[in-house]
């Protein structure tokens, strides 16, 4: 069944939804609601608040859910901010041009973060997330390049490519795919677990329209090496005159790396770097979903793609897959970069990579696992099972630490290294020291009855495989 399709069988379609007899009693109801018709007639508040409150606390614990890269605590005067904002549209700039300031200032500010060439004049927006600022970066290099190309596109044989690591996060698949340029994926090799600039610029020829670089990787937290990519691309120049120019995909690392690796060049410092993006809802350490993509100059964003919209009374510029989006997560953005200033960012920041190496070094002491990353780039850290562990696996990890209430994630990687299955912890704000250490005790009370199994519980491999990474 295609996820989108909501298919349900019949039994399940006839389910009518069940109110603990306390809250009828109150109410004075006798209730029996369909959970998949809009019912015929209307509920007092209190009742439907209960029945939805009820059926969501059967989901995971947002805090122990180590396995997302998104912001699962803020600050209750954040909370209150957003409460605040709920009611307004961020696309209507006339109506509400404050917030529409907020937003410029958050752009102005990652330009200035990520050494744009001139941050008053920086070009960029606020999304829904990175996918979406993914998009919009890769129809501008889409765009670019066929402008460049327009003797010969379209045409059968102009065909556009991006290449990238074969780690890649889906939403570059899904740009591919929407977009119908050709992804070109350097495979993983060997203790290589991302992209490989050689490699990456053998597969680019006169219809590469970008590379993409990640930081950090979504799969181990590691950086991948944009100014070495950047270099080798300055030599395909040099050799051949193909002028590719790079994207940095720092969904993660563009709010980590500034605070904790500022000697590390990465960003618009290197002139190839055209456009980066960045989640604010994962480090950036907001709700979801708020997203920010920036170019390094208006040459990099092709007017075309910007739409003048003649909009309740006013000339508002727009470049976004949706129009109507909530406003409140731009607003709490602007209270995060006011509340931490860059040595706010700093601490956070250190304080997660702090965990996470303090945590990777003591699951590395248990003896039965191997660390691919320790949380030395983002704080995040993968490990396997150790070349002598036989009897389980990381899905078996994954599955028994769930019955304590962690959510870490096992998964393969992906080609060409879809032999080696990895457990991925997430460490960011809310997640502390304390709560690792917890974490650690509990793995280490489960090890000793997973040495016991007689072997792998396979089957669950094949559901965790399609582990979604956000
Ligand atoms: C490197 C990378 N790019 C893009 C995304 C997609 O981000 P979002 O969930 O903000 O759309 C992710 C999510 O984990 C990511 O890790």
């Amino acid at each position: 069944m295609s996820p989108l399709s909501h298919g349900r069988s019949r039994q399940e379609a006839e389910r009518t939804l069940a109110v603990d007899p306390l809250h009828t009693v109150a109410a004075g109801l006798t209730l029996a609601t369909p959970e998949h018709r809009l019912p015929e007639a209307p509920l007092d508040p209190e009742t439907a608040y209960r029945l939805v409150h009820d059926e969501l606390m059967l989901d995971g614990n947002a805090r122990l859910n180590l396995a997302t890269f998104v912001t699962t605590w803020m600050e209750p005067q954040a909370d209150t901010l957003m409460g605040e904002c709920r009611d307004k549209n961020i696309v209507d700039k006339d109506e509400y041009p404050r917030t529409a300031e907020l937003e410029r200032r958050c752009v102005a500010m990652l330009a200035d973060l990520w050494h744009a060439p001139d941050p008053r004049v920086a070009v960029g927006c606020s999304t829904t997330g990175s996918s979406e600022a993914c998009m919009l970066c890769g129809m501008a290099l889409k765009r670019r390049w066929a402008r460049s190309n327009a003797d010969r596109y379209p045409s059968r044989e102009a065909r556009p490519n991006l290449v990238m690591g074969g780690n890649v996060q889906v939403c570059w698949e899904k740009f591919c795919t929407y977009w119908e340029v050709e992804p070109r994926k350097v495979p993983l090799e060997g203790e290589r677990f991302h992209i490989d600039p050689a490699a990456a610029v053998a597969l680019c020829d006169e219809n590469t329209i970008g590379v993409v670089g990640i930081l950090g990787s979504t799969f181990d937290g590691s950086y991948e090496p944009i100014a070495e990519l950047c270099a080798a691309l300055d030599a395909l120049r040099e050799r051949t005159g193909l002028d590719v120019p790079v994207h940095v995909d720092g969904a993660s690392g563009a709010m980590v790396a500034p605070f904790l690796d500022p000697d590390l060049t990465w960003d618009f410092r290197l002139p190839r770097v055209a456009s980066i993006n960045t989640s604010g809802h994962k480090y950036g350490l907001v709700y979801p979903g708020v997203g920010w993509a920036l170019w390094r100059d208006e040459e990099a964003l092709p007017e075309e793609l910007v739409f003048r919209v003649n909009y309740l009374g006013g000339d508002m510029p727009t470049f976004a897959l949706n129009f109507s989006r909530p406003g409140a997560q731009v607003a709490a953005q602007y209270y995060t970069f006011l509340r931490l200033g860059r040595e706010g960012f700093r601490q956070v920041q250190q304080a997660a990579r702090d965990v996470a190496r303090e945590l990777a070094g003591n699951i590395a002491s248990i003896g039965d696992f191997r660390l691919l990353t320790r949380g030395d780039e983002l704080p995040v850290l993968t490990f396997t099972t150790a070349p002598h562990v036989r009897a389980y696996d990381v899905f078996d990890v994954s599955r028994r630490l769930r019955e304590f209430g962690w959510l870490v994630p096992a998964y393969t990687l992906p080609p060409d290294r879809q032999d080696l299955a990895v457990c991925r912890v997430v460490c960011r704000g809310g997640f502390s020291a304390d709560l690792a250490a917890r974490l650690v005790d509990d793995l280490r009370r489960l090890v000793p009855e997973l040495r016991r199994q007689p072997r792998p519980m396979v089957d669950d491999r094949k559901t965790e495989t399609t582990f979604h990474h956000a």
